[in-house]
């Protein structure tokens, strides 16, 4: 077992960044289960399979071999060997993996080669349940989290820096919908973790918030 730090929190409250950020700095591998769950939400959507089909999502998911590789330092998925990076960041994508994680197949078959990645390696591995489910005891536990306007604020500054059009209310209220399925699932719902530190980035830069973090990590 390598060093372990988990965090966890609900969308857009800068998990990736910030895991990025402190795997740079200890020099250990970042793993982004949320890229993982979203290629499994691409592969039904691609196979036209109903978010709440649950019979369907159970069984066509066991079809999706996903693995993970390092390029210069960055998490690429390959879903059946395709590198479906640029596929991922998607509000269609982002909510079919919310409505898709739900299903205990689809958690079951990603969550042996998180925990192989957490074996092999000194991981930073972001999610929903990695601090409660997949790394019980990591050593570091961050629960990381936002109000959902700032939330949605810094979502809509980055699409409108893409010249992507959006509105505000609109991605606050997918980012509320996506949080309380989160939340209300029965299997692996988004908590913080009883030993987990709660950093809240409401009013905090990014760099606050990994310097923040590297004190708890020493
Ligand atoms: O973090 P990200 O927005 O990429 O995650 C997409 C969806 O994948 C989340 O809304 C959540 O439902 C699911 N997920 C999960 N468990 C994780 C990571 C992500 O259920 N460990």
């Amino acid at each position: 077992m390598g060093y372990q730090i988990a965090i966890d929190g609900p969308a857009g409250a800068g998990k990736s960044t910030i895991a990025k950020l402190i795997a740079k700095q200890k020099n250990f591998i970042y793993v982004d289960t949320g890229a993982m769950y979203r290629a499994m939400a691409l592969y039904l959507l691609r196979n036209n399979v109903k978010a709440d089909d649950i019979t369907a999502v159970a069984e066509t998911c066991v079809n999706a071999d996903i693995t993970i590789r390092y390029k210069n330092g960055e998490q690429i998925v390959l879903l059946n060997g395709e590198n479906v990076n640029p596929c991922l960041r998607t509000e269609e994508v982002g909510f079919m993996a919310s409505t898709s994680s739900a299903n205990p197949k689809v958690r079951g078959h990603l969550l042996g080669l998180q925990i192989k990645l957490a074996e092999e390696n000194d991981v930073v591995m972001d999610g929903r349940d990695i601090g409660t489910c997949i790394l019980p005891n990591a050593q570091v536990k961050i629960f990381l989290t936002a109000s959902s306007r700032v939330r949605a604020n810094r979502r809509y500054l980055e699409l409108k820096g893409k010249n992507i059009p959006c509105d505000l209310d609109q991605i606050e209220q997918d980012i509320i919908k996506r949080d309380h399925q989160d939340m209300n699932r029965e299997h692996a719902p988004l908590k913080q973790a009883d030993d987990a530190i709660l950093v809240d980035s409401s009013n905090m830069t990014i760099e606050e918030v990994t310097a923040e973090i590297m004190k708890i990590v020493g």
